[in-house]
């Protein structure tokens, strides 16, 4: 796995809209704790096949969002179906079957300290009780070098692994029911630039390999340039832009400009086919 200078594009980006299928439809969204307003009225779609990015200030509710979304929070009110289901709706054992089909990796609660790496990997398929210990013993295995890790890691303990390793495990984990749809939270959070790198190279690759759909929380630039399909930028209590980066970046907000205007951003932004670079303020949407 190379880390090329002019990151590679995939070749299908978000479909065009009459392909469009709906995995992840959020409708009219509140959420608040107690009195505290977190969504009002969110509006978002998840396409299949696409990565879609979250971006949005610190405590503005991406993670909430995500929660609501896998079920893990219920909504105030509003609607979320993910693969035509409400999750808020189901019983337990519909939820289970729900959640068999996609993968999670959130950036806290990484990996049981207690368990090795292989036993990690394993957990979820074990959960199921469906398969004998040999065979999930060799699905493990494979999820283990699917990461780019090998069967030598596999006895090690969380204890033993760099940063970088851990987050491979986790995803490793996520991937066990070979799922459709994978959650990030964070990914590269903590991880130094090659790490990052690395592993911003790995998601690419299994993306194209497993056509997974992928929604990932970042608020590092570079991860969303290399992946992203299309950004979701969440400000006042909404989604107020969800379209390819050349697109937010021209959306008139305090955040957009804040979060995509620094000397930062700009560089990059430069990774962009097509560099979303701004000349001068954006102009307000609808201005030519
Ligand atoms: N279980 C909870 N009870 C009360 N407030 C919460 C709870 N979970 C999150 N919040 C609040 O909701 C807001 C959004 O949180 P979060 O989604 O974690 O933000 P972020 O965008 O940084 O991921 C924050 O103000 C947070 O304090
Ligand atoms: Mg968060």
């Amino acid at each position: 796995m190379s880390a090329p200078t002019e990151p590679e594009r995939e070749p299908a980006a978000s479909p065009a809209p009459a392909r469009r299928t709906a995995v992840i439809e959020v409708r009219e969204l509140v959420k608040r704790f107690g009195k505290a307003v977190v969504h009002d009225h969110l509006n978002l779609d998840v396409w299949r096949g696409e990565v879609l990015s979250i971006v949005g200030g610190s405590g503005s509710g991406k993670t909430v969002l995500l929660r609501q979304i896998v079920g893990l929070e219920r909504p105030t009110s509003g609607c979320i179906k993910v693969f035509g289901e409400d999750p808020a709706k189901l019983r337990p054992a519909q939820l289970q079957a729900l959640r068999n089909r996609w993968g999670l990796q959130f950036q806290r609660g990484a990996l049981f300290s207690a368990l090795s790496v292989i036993d990690n990997i394993a957990l979820p398929l074990r959960e199921l009780r469906a398969l004998p210990d040999n065979l999930i013993c060799r699905a493990a295995l494979l999820k283990l070098q699917l990461v780019g890790l090998s069967a030598r890691d596999a006895d090690k303990m969380p204890s033993d692994l760099s940063g970088g390793m851990i987050k491979r495990v986790a995803l490793a984990r996520a991937l066990a029911l070979e799922p459709e749809l994978l959650f990030l939270d964070e990914p590269t959070a903590g991880l130094d630039p090659m790490a990052s790198d690395d592993y911003v190279a790995l998601i690419r690759e299994l993306r194209r390999e497993l056509g997974l759909t992928v929604v990932m929380i970042t608020h590092d630039l570079d991860t969303l340039v290399a992946l992203s399909d299309r950004v979701a930028v969440l400000a006042d209590h909404k989604v107020i832009a969800a379209a390819p980066i050349p697109d937010v970046v021209k959306v008139d907000h305090p955040f957009i400009r804040e979060y995509f205007l620094g000397e930062r951003a700009q560089r990059a932004l430069l990774a962009l086919p097509q560099a979303a670079r701004f000349p001068q303020p954006a102009a307000p949407p609808g201005e030519a």
